[in-house]
């Protein structure tokens, strides 16, 4: 059974999961409405897994007899200045994030709660491709500058980003096509 202090650490990661969901979500409207609907397309495609991460977190604290506590999501920022000020606020997330799985894994050693290593392993190699990803993006997005067609350049390549199977926010999958 889970110790008191990793499940209520584990229980603050679901409102960070889900904090990162609503800030991707609402990253991919700004990007619709301006007409970027590659970009809006790889967000909702990127919320879709942080919904993913904070049901993983969920289920584990079930499955280790734990008790899930969602908590209040903060209000989020739903206006950037440009494509790059959204990327890099994703990038910034994603490195914070990170640090919240390192002071999960902490804890859990701490606690020698050897059964929580392989769940916060899968999520320290994910947090590598996520940095990676968001990073990447805005140090391209920094290179195009002011080239409007190397922006949509961008967003023709991010916009074949493609949703997890049976993903709610597929618009062909909400539209039963
Ligand atoms: Fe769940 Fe993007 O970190």
């Amino acid at each position: 059974m889970i110790g008191e202090r990793l499940c209520k650490a584990l229980n603050d990661q679901i409102k960070n999961e889900l904090e990162s969901y609503y800030i991707y979500l609402s990253m991919a409207a700004y990007f619709h409405s301006l007409s970027l609907d590659g970009m809006g397309q790889w967000m909702r495609c990127q919320a879709h897994e942080e919904m993913i991460h904070a049901t993983k977190f969920f289920d584990h604290i079930i499955d280790r007899g734990g008790k899930v506590v969602l908590q209040d999501v903060k209000q989020l920022k739903t206006e950037w200045s440009s494509p790059l000020e959204a990327f890099r606020d994703a990038y910034e997330h994603e490195k914070f994030i990170t640090g919240k799985i390192n002071e999960l894994t902490t804890i859990a050693r701490e606690e020698k709660d050897y059964a929580s290593e392989p769940i916060l392993a899968w999520f320290s190699d994910e947090q590598i491709e996520e940095e990676a990803s968001t990073g990447k993006i805005a140090d391209e997005l920094e290179m195009v500058g002011e080239d409007k067609s190397g922006l949509l350049l961008i967003d023709r390549e991010l916009g074949t980003r493609t949703y997890p199977p049976g993903s709610p926010f597929d618009p062909a999958a909400a539209s039963g096509e």
